[in-house]
């Protein structure tokens, strides 16, 4: 752990939003100010059992007196949910400052924020912060069930209530969410579009985005989990390093990550899921195969970095600017 970036907080609050999704409260340990941070930002939680997990701040953004994130119970959890949801009050916690990959944009005439179930914790600091500004928008929350909807309440009883539109999966057909429709409205000109959510939901609202027209600088999107990938197929490479020139064997069923720090060399990683960009290290020769969700298509097709820690190489091998 880099302690120099981490704060220590106390978990001052866990509450069940629902019976899956609990809410957690970090404050500091002496109540002074924790980093301010804008909407979208996420925060590494470091838990006792040793993982590190991001985690989207969904309280409003002007508060610096405590950090608040969500957690759903993950029956296919890696351990971080379990980790997560084992925690108790006054328990003592290290998380890094807030980092931000999923900002809002500035300056445009009107944003559309589409959350699916979990993936409304960002989604909340951004509504916080365009009714702050007195920004247009329009927020979409889709869920399972109407009964166990995370924030309901506290969305109901906002300022920006009116804003949003409730989608529910056990609802009336009539309020479904009509992705298309809306994408093709012609309020939707120029607008911006923020989605979170599972990977289905995402890559439907995404697709239905695209073929509306959207061009792809008006579609933000944050994933909280990687792609399941097949790596059956998957084959032996070598990674060189450039500031020495060794030569470091990746094995068919061996992360690069791991490859690497077989011969000593360190990467920083976190999510080891090619979500959160902790790992990212430049390519200077050879073509990577890219396995993350976090660089946009146009950042990927440049093939000048990856991440290690689940990406792979089409090539036999890779320089990389280690
Ligand atoms: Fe998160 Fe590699 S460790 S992208």
């Amino acid at each position: 752990m880099n302690t120099a970036n981490t704060l220590r907080v106390r978990l001052a609050r866990k509450h069940a939003e629902t019976p899956d999704i609990a809410l957690f409260e970090l404050r500091s340990l002496d109540g002074a100010s924790l980093p301010a941070f804008k909407a979208g930002a996420h925060i590494d939680v470091h838990l006792p059992c040793g993982l590190v997990r991001q985690y989207s701040l969904c309280n409003p953004p002007g508060e610096t007196q405590r950090y608040e994130i969500a957690v759903l119970r993950d029956a296919q959890s890696r351990g971080g949910s379990t980790g997560m949801h084992a925690l108790e009050e006054g328990e003592e916690l290290s998380i890094s400052a807030p980092r931000n990959h999923f900002p809002l944009a500035e300056g445009v005439p009107h944003h559309v924020l589409l959350a699916g179930g979990i993936g409304i914790t960002p989604i909340l600091a951004m509504a916080h912060t365009l009714a702050e500004q007195g920004a247009s928008f329009e927020l979409h929350y889709c869920t399972r069930l109407r009964a166990a909807t995370a924030f309901a309440e506290r969305i109901a009883a906002s300022a920006f209530a009116q804003r949003v539109a409730w989608h529910h999966d056990d609802g009336e057909p009539s309020q479904k969410l009509d992705a298309a429709a809306l994408l093709q409205s012609p309020r939707a000109r120029d607008a911006h579009l923020y989605v979170c959510g599972p990977g289905g939901f995402m890559d439907w609202v995404l697709t239905a985005g695209r073929s509306a027209g959207w061009s792809e600088d008006r579609l933000h999107r944050e994933y909280f989990a990687g792609a399941v990938i097949d790596t059956g197929g998957d084959g032996a490479f070598e990674v060189q390093i450039a500031s020495t020139g060794e030569v470091v064997p990746v094995p068919a069923d061996e992360p690069v990550t791991m490859a690497l720090a077989r011969h000593g060399i360190e990467v920083g990683t976190s999510c080891e899921q090619g979500v959160c960009g902790t790992c990212v290290v430049r390519v200077l020769e050879g073509t990577p195969e890219h396995r993350d969700m976090y660089f946009t298509d146009d950042e990927r097709a440049k093939n000048d970095q990856f991440t290690p820690c689940c990406s792979r190489s089409c090539s036999a091998r890779l320089v990389l600017d280690l």
